[in-house]
């Protein structure tokens, strides 16, 4: 089989996880000049937007490079839900002065599309990677025609065995611990969902493809841990949120650095899916997980104008602090100096 860095294009078989709203092409340039494979997340980018970023990534690198999207089926708004949700919602209204009128309208994050097919097609990136399964096969087969190698995540063996049929060229095992959306797919029942180590060497044994491990790895022990469970390669996020190139929030930065970070827990209540992030006071008190929230990503909307409140206030109660469980080597230094850390584990 050919090695995974042959696949990839990389130096190294590490990518960058890419994070939605945490990072931008800065992260991405820095990862792939220090030999892995840095990734821009598309999910919360317009087509204007995601073409700016790819030039500037251009700009900045000529090594290769992931583009990352979400391809979730986009639901109907539920008018009933929504306006059950706000009620559930109003007396945070009410304490931090803001209006429900200020909610924005318009879908949030957008699965892959033709639009985002054109911009595959016309920047060739080396690779894809999906996050909830797969767009419909006429998209996907436009980003195979283009040469891209493709990826996506699963996080049962169901789901690596679902993505290989249809043709993927890596699958990577999402583990429980991961920071950010769990990128489940097939079934929504999160007692089916299992730590890096347990889902591993199940797809390992059971695919012919290469499986990335993802979920709770920092630093060069991870690595060489999950190398030895037969991964071909490793996809890291929460360690690289404090690299001086991420774009988190300060108030971001701030609980990561804080004891509150050793505690996360896996929340729907701001988009709508499950995703880990820093236990914070909306978790607290309305979930970590409720069955009120509007179904992904709808659920995001009525969340940002509390969010917008509280953290101009310096408060992250009402923030996504999304983080994974080992959080250890996430530290401020350059994306350089964590990859060439990280890179140790494969010696
Ligand atoms: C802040 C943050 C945002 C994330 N956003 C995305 C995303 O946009 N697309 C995606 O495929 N995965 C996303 N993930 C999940 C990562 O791809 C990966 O599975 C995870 O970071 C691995 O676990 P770790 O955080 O313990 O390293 C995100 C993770 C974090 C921490």
């Amino acid at each position: 089989m050919m090695s995974l860095q042959g696949l990839l294009g990389s130096a190294l078989p590490l990518i960058q996880a890419p994070m939605a709203g945490a990072q931008d092409h800065r992260l991405a340039a820095a990862v792939c000049e220090a030999g892995g494979l840095g990734s821009i997340p598309c999910a919360m980018l317009t087509p204007i937007a995601l073409r700016q970023e790819l030039e500037l990534l251009r700009s900045l690198t000529a090594r290769p490079f992931n583009l990352n999207f979400f391809s979730h089926v986009q639901p109907e708004p539920d008018a009933r839900r929504d306006a059950a949700w706000r009620e559930t919602l109003a007396p945070y209204y009410r304490e931090l002065s803001e209006d429900q009128a200020n909610i924005a309208s318009g879908p949030g994050r957008l699965p892959f599309n033709e639009e985002a097919a054109a911009l595959v097609e016309a920047f060739r990136p080396a690779v894809v990677s999906f996050h909830f399964g797969l767009p419909e096969p006429a998209l996907l087969e436009r980003v195979r025609r283009s040469g891209t190698k493709i990826l996506s995540s699963a996080t049962t063996l169901d789901e690596a065995l679902w993505l290989q049929e249809r043709g993927v060229d890596a699958v990577i095992a999402q583990g429980l611990e991961a920071g950010g959306h769990r990128g489940h797919f097939l079934d929504h029942d999160l007692s089916r969902q299992l730590g890096t180590f347990a889902l591993l060497p199940q797809l390992v044994d059971a695919l012919s493809v290469p499986v990335i491990a993802a979920g709770g790895i920092s630093d060069a022990r991870g690595v060489a841990a999950a190398m030895a469970l037969g991964a071909a390669g490793v996809q890291v996020g929460s360690a690289y949120l404090l690299c001086h190139e991420s774009n988190i929030s300060a108030i971001h930065r701030a609980a990561l650095q804080s004891p509150a970070a050793r505690h996360t827990a896996l929340t729907n209540l701001f988009s709508g899916r499950p995703a880990r992030g820093i236990v914070n006071r909306l978790m607290r008190e309305l979930g970590p997980l409720s069955t009120q929230a509007p179904e992904f990503p709808l659920a995001t909307a009525a969340i940002g104008p509390l969010r917008a409140a509280a953290e101009s206030q310096g408060s992250g109660d009402f923030s996504p602090l999304w983080a994974g469980q080992n959080i250890a080597n996430c530290r401020p230094m350059s994306a350089a100096e964590l990859t060439r850390e990280l890179a140790r584990g494969f010696a």
